[in-house]
Order: structure tokens, then C-alpha cells, then sequence
């Protein structure tokens, strides 16, 4: 019985960190009202509905249709989409773009291979316009349960392929960041600012990150063209 009662308290207890998301962001002065909102990875909605009446749109993507009652109880002020938010991240070019996006991503390896964020993140670039805040579940210190052994070998395979040579049983959140802003550089993006809120300690931590376009210097030395040959220009005197 006690322990029942531990279990609904944690569980609650890992809803309300998505509080903590929402101050990390009023405390950088972000007006949520302006943003358009996107879930990645919907599932019933419970932790979502704690978030989604903050910003001035909330949209989820999600797999599994049979979730579409509880999804529909739990954040009915939601445009549900069901899909492969992987797939169509892959295969479509022109997507709608959002400021928010959050993948409340499952742990281990789901489907044949996919696995983490890992699959996804790469292509996020997709749903962004200029810039945007990302949130994503990170597991520093996974658990690796003897029972789903086939499963975990793929999984601790498909982390040393994401993350590289390192120990992936033990990953530190200044690793983390470091490894994140770096391939947010790869895809394009300068991180503005980040942030790692415990989610449950110590494995899982949501990661926040506000990315932005990073300048290509070629545009940039074009603006500064247009500038020179126009200044004799702006400074005429005029009779
Ligand atoms: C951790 S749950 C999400 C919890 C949810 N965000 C909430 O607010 O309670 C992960 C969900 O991702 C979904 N999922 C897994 N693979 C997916 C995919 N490729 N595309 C879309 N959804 C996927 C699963 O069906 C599952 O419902």
C-alpha cells in the first residue's frame, strides 16, 4: 500500500516538473502567449496538459491511435495528428513551423530501431522558422533490466552510436550540453541559452535549449556589399 502511494506521488511529482519548464522560461522573459506549440511524441497527454494552455497553440503528434479518447479528456484545446512523427519529420519537406517543440520521447529502443530522440532531432530543423525552444528527455544513467536483454544490447548500441566512444551508462549533464550544442552547430543552430531540469534523479533530465539560424557569413558580407554601394547615396547632400 505505501509503496502504491510512493509510486502515484513520483508519478505526479514527474508531471509537475514540466512546471519547472514553463518558469526556467518566464524567468528569460519568454512571452509563451506568442508561441505556437508542438508535441512530438503525444501519448495520453498527461504531462502535456499541464504545459499546453500556456502558449497560443498546442499541437501533438502521435502514433497510436487507440490513445485518441484519453488524448482527446486529457488536452481537448489540442490539434491531434496521428502519425509517424519520425517518418513524416523524414519524409516532408514543407511543414507548418512552431516556436515550442517538445518530444517526450520514450526511453529504450521502440519499433525496430528507433530509439531515444536520436532519430528525430536531426531533422528538427524542419519545424523551425528562425528560432525556437526545444525541450527533449534526456537519460544520463539509464537502467538496463536484465529481463529485456536482446533489447538493451540494440539500445546501449544505438547510444554509443548517437553519443560516440564515451561511458554511455554514465553521461554528465556538462558532457551533455557540450555534445547537444555542438550538434545543434552541425545542423545549422547557435544556442541562445540551455538548461537542465531533473526530472527523476539521477537518470532522466528534460533539456532546454533556444536555438536560432545561425548568420551565413555569405549573406552577411552581401548585406555589408549592399551597404557600401549604397552609402555615397544615403550621404548626397541634396541642392
Ligand atoms: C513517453 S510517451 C509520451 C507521454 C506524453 N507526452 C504525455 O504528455 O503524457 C511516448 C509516446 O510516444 C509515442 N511514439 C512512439 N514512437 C512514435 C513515433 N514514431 N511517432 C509518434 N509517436 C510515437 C508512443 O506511442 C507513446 O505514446
Amino acid at each position: 500500500m505505501l509503496n502504491t502511494i510512493k509510486t502515484i506521488k513520483e508519478k505526479k511529482l514527474f508531471l509537475l516538473r514540466m512546471n519547472e519548464v514553463i518558469n526556467t522560461l518566464k524567468k528569460e522573459n519568454i512571452e509563451l502567449k506568442k508561441l505556437n506549440a508542438i508535441e512530438l511524441f503525444g501519448g495520453t497527454g498527461k504531462t502535456d496538459s499541464i504545459i499546453s494552455n500556456h502558449f497560443k497553440s498546442f499541437e501533438i503528434w502521435e502514433i497510436d491511435d487507440e490513445v485518441k479518447d484519453e488524448l482527446n479528456k486529457n488536452i481537448g484545446n489540442a490539434k491531434i495528428v496521428f502519425c509517424d512523427s519520425i517518418k513524416r519529420l523524414e519524409s516532408t519537406e514543407k511543414l507548418s513551423k512552431f516556436d515550442f517543440i517538445i518530444l517526450d520521447n520514450p526511453m529504450s529502443v521502440f519499433g525496430e530501431r528507433n530509439c531515444e530522440h536520436f532519430d528525430i532531432i536531426k531533422n528538427i530543423g524542419k519545424l523551425i522558422d528562425d528560432e525556437a525552444i526545444l525541450v527533449f528527455l534526456v537519460n544520463k544513467k539509464p537502467f538496463f533490466y536484465n529481463k529485456l536483454r536482446t533489447k538493451n544490447e540494440l539500445w546501449k548500441k544505438r547510444r554509443k552510436e548517437f553519443y560516440g566512444d564515451v561511458d554511455i551508462t554514465n553521461l554528465s549533464t556538462e558532457f551533455l550540453m557540450n555534445f547537444y550544442k555542438e550538434l545543434f552547430l552541425n545542423i545549422d543552430y547557435d544556442t541562445i541559452f540551455s538548461k537542465s531540469i531533473s526530472r527523476h534523479k539521477p537518470h532522466l533530465d528534460y533539456f532546454l535549449f533556444k536555438i536560432k539560424k545561425k548568420v551565413k557569413i555569405k549573406k552577411l558580407i552581401q548585406n555589408q556589399i549592399d551597404w557600401i554601394s549604397l552609402f555615397p547615396l544615403l550621404t548626397r547632400k541634396i541642392d
